[in-house]
């Protein structure tokens, strides 16, 4: 798999119409080395969306991207002419065991030229090198929450890392392609204050929520969705609120406040006995899920309302992750399908909150947050061979 061999993909649009009406000037040419950490769904969405925009963005954007390697959790594969380190067989390049250590020094090169690795894992191992590697000046972009919710001096770390050169960039960890922590970002940037988010941040539970009317139970719904893949592989990872609180402490700690996991108040949808469950038993025992859910149902129509899964966090440090009754004709009313909706109400959008709302889950659209975050760094660097 080397993305550089890879086809051209065809644009749809004539070259007459896609030719500029001014010449521009070349563009300043860059040189980006990348490895990915991952190759899962969202990993191997976000190689296929490289290989297609690769030619693209080389011409147009004098970007070269080398993909240098891949590793997952038990093999690795480095592309590169170094005959030792690839150990080649036939011509053909190996896969060999993981060494992440081996890997990052792999793409870093030691040329001093640009580096990037990308970490689509979900791994706590993995999340805990990016200090080193910060440091060290490769740069990291990732969907995995377990940097950014986990221990609060883990966190530190990586930003103080950052003053080695190497940047860190996340987007996709909160609402997969959705621009909300970018936007965040520029808000604080620009001199606003936040004072509150309030949203909907698992499109799994939007799902749910959306769909459960009382005709058919919530257990039979929870089935769908897994069955729909709309869950994760363990759908307690959804109901309990875990995911959505790491969301929390995500945009929490970009607004500069110190939150942590266990700062957040989770209203888990699961009973506490099903922690201990395996998977096969806990989904044999959804039922359980029906009579309180039907509770929570029949109360919210009681009053009009409508249920929904909401996470709060405000400048005090109040942060909550709950099934809330919210009157018919709120803005999270309305959401369709796994929307994600995130509501920032800040000092400048202060009687009128800044919304931003779409899919917020999906293979496609997390890469797309990941690459888009991978070409901010790329323009931010400055040309080097
Ligand atoms: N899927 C979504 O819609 C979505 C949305 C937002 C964010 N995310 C986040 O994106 C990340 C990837 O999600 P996914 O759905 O693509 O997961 P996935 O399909 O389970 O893929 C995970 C990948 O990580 C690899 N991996 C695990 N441990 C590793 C290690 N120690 N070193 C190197 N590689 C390792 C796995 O390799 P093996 O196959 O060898 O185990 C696999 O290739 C997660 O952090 C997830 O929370 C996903």
């Amino acid at each position: 798999m080397n993305t550089c061999a890879s086809p051209v993909a065809e644009h749809p649009l004539p070259p007459s119409r896609l030719m500029p009406a001014v010449v521009p000037e070349s563009p300043r040419r860059r040189v980006l080395a990348v490895g990915l950490i991952g190759p899962g769904r969202v990993g191997s969405a976000l190689l296929a969306q490289l290989r297609a925009a690769q030619a693209r963005l080389s011409r147009d954007g004098g970007l070269e991207l080398k993909l240098c390697g891949v590793v997952a959790s038990k093999r690795m594969w480095m592309d590169c002419d170094d005959a030792e380190l690839n150990g080649r067989h036939g011509g053909a390049q190996i896969w060999r065991p993981s060494d992440l250590d081996a890997f990052a020094a792999h793409v870093a090169g030691n040329e001093g030229r640009h580096a990037l690795l990308v970490d689509c894992s979900a791994n706590d191992d993995v999340a805990a090198q990016y200090p080193r590697w910060l440091a060290d000046g490769l740069h990291v972009v990732t969907p995995n929450k377990l940097a950014g919710s986990g221990p609060l001096a883990r966190w530190q770390a990586i930003r103080a890392a950052c003053a080695g050169g190497g940047r860190f960039r996340y987007e996709a960890t909160v609402c997969a392609g959705l621009p909300v922590v970018q936007t965040l970002r520029d808000l604080i940037d620009t001199g606003d204050e936040l004072l509150a988010v309030e949203g909907m941040f698992s499109g799994t539970l939007a799902w749910l929520c959306n769909r459960y009317d009382g005709d058919l139970p919530f257990s039979a719904l929870v089935r769908e969705a897994h069955h729909l893949g709309y869950t994760e592989p363990d759908p307690r990872d959804d109901l309990s609120g875990t995911d959505v609180a790491r969301k929390l402490v995500i945009l929490a700690r970009e607004a500069g406040w110190s939150l942590s996991m266990e700062d957040v108040e989770v209203e888990s949808l699961v009973p506490p006995t099903f922690a201990s469950l395996p998977l096969e038993s806990c989904m044999e025992r959804l039922e359980e899920l029906d009579a309180p859910m039907a509770a929570k149902l029949a109360a919210a129509r009681a009053v009009g309302g409508v249920l929904r899964h909401v996470a709060h966090l405000d400048r005090h440090g109040r942060a909550s992750v709950r099934l809330t009754v919210l009157p018919a004709a709120h803005a999270f009313a309305h959401s369709r399908l796994t929307d994600n909706v995130v509501q920032f109400r800040t000092r400048r959008y202060c009687d009128n909150p800044l919304l931003v709302q779409g899919p917020g889950a999906g293979p496609e659209v997390t890469a797309a947050g990941v690459f888009a975050d991978l070409l901010r760094v790329a323009e931010s660097l400055e040309a080097r061979a």
